[in-house]
């Protein structure tokens, strides 16, 4: 369903993604770990035709990202880290402006909107601008947008990130359902361990911009020693913290270079 080989990303002399290799299964739920700044949301872009890989190879649903990406995007739905909505829509008139850009036909549209409305409990509030909803329901409109063209895929980048418990579980339970009722392949990011606990089948952890480790969390967990895939996360990433420093003045020094010129 997904390939990745040897996906490197540069950003001038600054590598974000570093000769990633990993595949999804079709029907999987995958979880993509990291700290902030490893790598997650520059792969997803790459993995979603939003970035090209500096080298490397992408594949989704069969299609080559860089070379097919009109295809690539009609297959895959996503929910992105920075709000995407149009608060001066209302939320049906968000659901419909992504069918039509996504080319999704009238006739299907218009009762797909209403059933995704009614499944994330938004329908009453259908004409109700995006600029009065909480940040919950805000998700969960981005959610049901995501899905409005029926991907293969779906890409979660930190969906819950703010979110209140009762959220978050409505979201992931929502999220569980649709990967059994409909086979839908999903993709996600998160910095909640037991979330990733309660529905992923297979996790890799990413820093630096390089995988340290893939598998299911059982296999992870051992590989590390550990007795918890937090304790497992920290282990492995908490080695690299001296780097982090070391990186923050990589970064500070771009600031910088920017700055002068
Ligand atoms: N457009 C960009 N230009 C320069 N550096 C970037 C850009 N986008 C991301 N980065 C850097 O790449 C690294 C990885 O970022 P990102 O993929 O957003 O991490 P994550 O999603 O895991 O928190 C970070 O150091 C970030 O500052
Ligand atoms: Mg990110």
């Amino acid at each position: 369903m997904i390939e990745v080989k040897n996906v490197v990303k540069k950003f001038g002399d600054f590598t974000a993604v570093d000769n990633i290799s990993f595949k999804v299964n079709k029907g999987e739920i995958f979880a993509f770990l990291g700290p902030n700044g490893a790598g997650k949301t520059t792969s997803i872009k790459m993995l979603t035709t939003l970035l090209k890989p500096t080298s490397g190879e992408v594949f989704l649903n069969g299609h080559n990202v860089t070379e097919n990406p009109d295809e690539t995007r009609k297959s895959f739905g996503i929910v992105f880290q920075d709000p995407s909505l149009d608060n001066e829509l209302t939320a049906y008139e968000n659901m419909q402006f992504h069918a039509i850009l996504y080319g999704v036909k009238k006739e299907v549209y218009k009762k797909r909107i209403v059933d995704l409305l009614k499944m994330v409990e938004l329908y009453d509030r259908k004409d109700s601008f995006v600029k009065t909803f909480s940040g919950g329901m805000k998700r969960r409109l981005e959610i049901a947008r995501g899905l409005l063209h029926h991907p293969t895929v779906l890409f979660l980048d930190e969906p819950t990130i703010g979110l209140d418990p009762q959220t978050r579980n409505h979201i992931w339970t929502y999220i569980n359902e649709l990967n059994k009722k409909e086979g839908v392949t999903i993709f996600f990011t998160t910095h909640h361990m037991e979330e990733v606990e309660r529905i992923a089948k297979r996790v890799a952890i990413i820093d630096h911009g390089k995988i340290l480790i893939d598998g299911t969390i059982e296999e992870i967990i051992k590989k590390a020693g550990k007795e918890s895939l937090e304790d497992a996360f920290i282990s492995l990433t908490g080695s690299t913290i001296r780097d982090e420093k070391a990186n923050i003045g990589k970064n500070q020094m771009r600031i910088n270079s920017k700055l002068m010129r």
